[in-house]
């Protein structure tokens, strides 16, 4: 968690820092602070607890001395609470030098006793404070910054991404990482650093990923990286493929609105140049025929909402390319010693290559031998980095902290691998793969439908139900992980009670919740596609039904059967069975949109949460 911002250039840092700051605030929004060497070769700071705006207002009113060279930092908390003295720069012991800290330092107690026990005191009650202290002891000592900032990434354990400026190197901002992002923006006469491309887009579209234990050396003019020991390692530059205006809100209410608008062109976007004359080719996977041959089972592993999406992958690839798949939460896989080897391929799946939880699932399964694929919406992340294969998600920057479109690109991604997979492994008959790719090109039009048919019902509803305390979710097949998603939507940005069930295990105890006038959504499938599921789902409606629920149904175009069980019915346009989670969430996303914002909560930054987790 956490976003970080470096500038070094010609023009004045305060203004790129915060306007940095506000696109990586994402990331972290309970405290904020940036760092400055000023024209006269002085560090100054400022630090605000509180979103950014508490820190735009406070510099607004007294700017900081003008400076070219300096960092930014917006938090998530984790050691200490979101306060002034927690909010990041923290400054070495003789305020000269000024440093931020992304990720969890394990060894801080150890350094903090250390130091402590050498006289030095602590302003907050941070792990990166015990960074900032010790940079300025090894600086002290060895009288070279560079070779102290290296000291002190050698030393420390865990997860770090730092950065630091000193008054003593005024055109010069340093920076390090480990299991932690850090990417540099290559700019005409000035250089940037971010957490992810978003901090620097407005000024480059260059950039280059910074490996894992490696350090750089920023100025003005030159990028200098090199490995913790200070050799020289190799680096290679990116060109980022989308614009600023794709991570600004336009005209729309909030991000997450424009996210759920935007879920047609994700879809799309994920979809084309993987179609070759009918049948899915996924360029990125070319010359690896032989390693998906090789596998006899894969293990998909994500968190959240991209684990949802990875349930999804589980049918389609299984149905597809008849290869078994199991799905595991990365924070649980590595800790329950599984049977992977080198014929498991490890699927991971995360919108920002980051979440701590995936990377240590997926390096795990490199140890032991294991084949890795990334599905992955951000270039240059370090999942993608640290497995053998990527595919990516072109669903653009995704800004709401609550994944929308990530979801549904992600699914998508799916979808693509596993009619790839089937094709290579020989098992999917042609004609079928290209029923399901006319199927697949036809989404982007169809959840376009849904949008404007179903959103103005589904904003209504969630006004009349904005006092309601409890949802229920019930969906089989693959619109059982879309019940899990319709609840995590509604947790997470309305702060209600929300379960997602698979529809057939509610008779095994969770129908005991159903009381008179509970709501409860329940996806039901295509009538004529599935006309098996469809008629054990309507019998569940009818068993919470008759004990008093108030039956919300998402169901197809001209599905009758449902009509006499339902309190409401929002309706989609037919698909094949597979594809159906692609359009039945959208209504379930506009729904706990909608209901927030009744409430008047911030859709796009609720409360707890951050869009990256880089902790575990
Ligand atoms: C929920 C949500 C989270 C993420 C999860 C994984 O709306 O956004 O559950 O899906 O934290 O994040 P990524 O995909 O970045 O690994």
């Amino acid at each position: 968690m956490c976003g970080i911002v470096g500038y070094v250039g010609a023009r004045p840092s305060q203004d790129i820092l915060i306007a940095g700051l506000a696109r990586l605030e994402y990331r972290g929004y309970d405290s904020a602070g940036i760092a400055v060497i000023t024209d006269d070769g002085a560090l100054e700071m400022r630090k605000r607890a509180g979103k950014l705006k508490v820190l735009r207002d406070d510099l607004a009113a007294h700017p900081l001395t003008a400076g070219n060279t300096g960092i930014g930092h917006t938090r998530w908390a984790t050691h200490g609470g979101p306060t002034d003295e927690n909010a990041h720069p923290h400054l070495g012991d003789d305020g000269k030098l000024a440093l931020i800290h992304n990720g969890i330092i394990e060894n801080f107690a150890e350094l903090r006793d250390e130091l402590a026990g050498q006289g030095y005191t602590f302003k907050s009650e941070t792990d990166s404070e015990v960074a900032a202290l010790l940079l300025g002891r090894e600086y002290r000592e060895l009288g070279d910054m560079l070779a102290a900032f290296r000291a002190v990434a050698g030393r420390l354990e865990g997860a770090f991404t730092l950065i630091a400026v000193h008054e003593d190197l005024p055109g010069v901002v340093l920076g390090a990482r480990r299991n932690s992002p850090l990417v540099i923006g290559l700019g005409e006469g000035e250089n940037f650093l971010g957490s992810d491309v978003a901090a620097f887009i407005e000024h480059t579209h260059l950039a280059m990923a910074i490996g894992q234990d490696q350090i750089v050396q920023m100025t003005a003019d030159a990028v200098v990286v090199t490995d913790f020991e200070g050799n020289p390692v190799d680096t290679t530059s990116f060109e980022v493929m989308w614009d600023a205006s794709a991570s600004e809100k336009g005209g729309w209410s909030s991000f997450m609105a424009k996210e759920i608008a935007e879920q047609p062109e994700a879809v799309a976007n994920t979809v084309r140049g993987r179609v070759r004359d009918g049948a899915v080719v996924i360029p990125e996977l070319d010359g690896l025929d032989d390693l998906l041959l090789g596998i006899s089972r894969i293990v998909i592993v994500a968190c959240g909402t991209a684990s949802y999406a990875g349930l999804v992958g589980k049918y389609a690839i299984e149905t597809w390319s008849r290869v078994p798949v199991e799905l595991d939460l990365a924070h649980e896989f590595r800790y329950r010693a599984p049977v992977i080897g080198p014929d498991t391929l490890v699927v991971s799946i995360s919108q920002s290559g980051e979440t701590m939880d995936t990377l240590m699932a997926v390096k795990y399964a490199r140890e032991q031998g294991a084949k890795t694929l990334s599905i992955c919406n951000t270039q240059g992340a370090t999942i993608p980095r640290e497995s053998d294969a990527v595919v990516y998600t072109h669903a653009g920057p995704e800004v709401a902290v609550a994944s929308t479109k990530a979801f549904i690109a992600q699914m998508t991604a799916l979808y693509v691998f596993a009619l790839h997979l089937g094709r290579v492994r020989g098992v999917l008959d042609p004609a079928d793969a290209a029923v399901h790719v006319q199927e697949l090109e036809s989404i982007p039009a169809k959840i376009q439908r849904v949008l404007d048919e179903e959103q103005a019902h589904v904003e209504q509803l969630a006004h009349w139900m904005a006092d309601t305390r409890a949802v229920l979710f019930l969906g089989r097949h693959v619109g059982y992980p879309v019940s899990l998603e319709g609840a995590l939507k509604l947790k997470e940005l309305a702060y209600i009670h929300a379960e997602g069930f698979a529809a057939g295990e509610l008779k095994h105890g969770p129908i005991a919740l159903i009381e008179p006038g509970q709501p409860v959504f329940v996806l039901v499938p295509s009538p004529r596609e599935s006309p098996l599921l469809h008629s054990k789902i309507v019998s569940n409606i009818q068993e919470i039904r008759a004990r008093g629920a108030r039956v919300i149904v998402i169901a197809e175009e001209g599905d009758a059967a449902v009509l006499p069980y339902a309190d409401e019915v929002l309706r989609v346009p037919l698909t094949g069975p597979m594809f159906e989670p692609l359009l039945a969430v959208v209504p379930l996303q506009i729904f706990a949109m909608a209901l927030a914002t009744a409430k008047g909560l911030d859709v796009d930054q609720p409360r707890n949460l951050a869009k990256s987790v880089t902790v575990e």
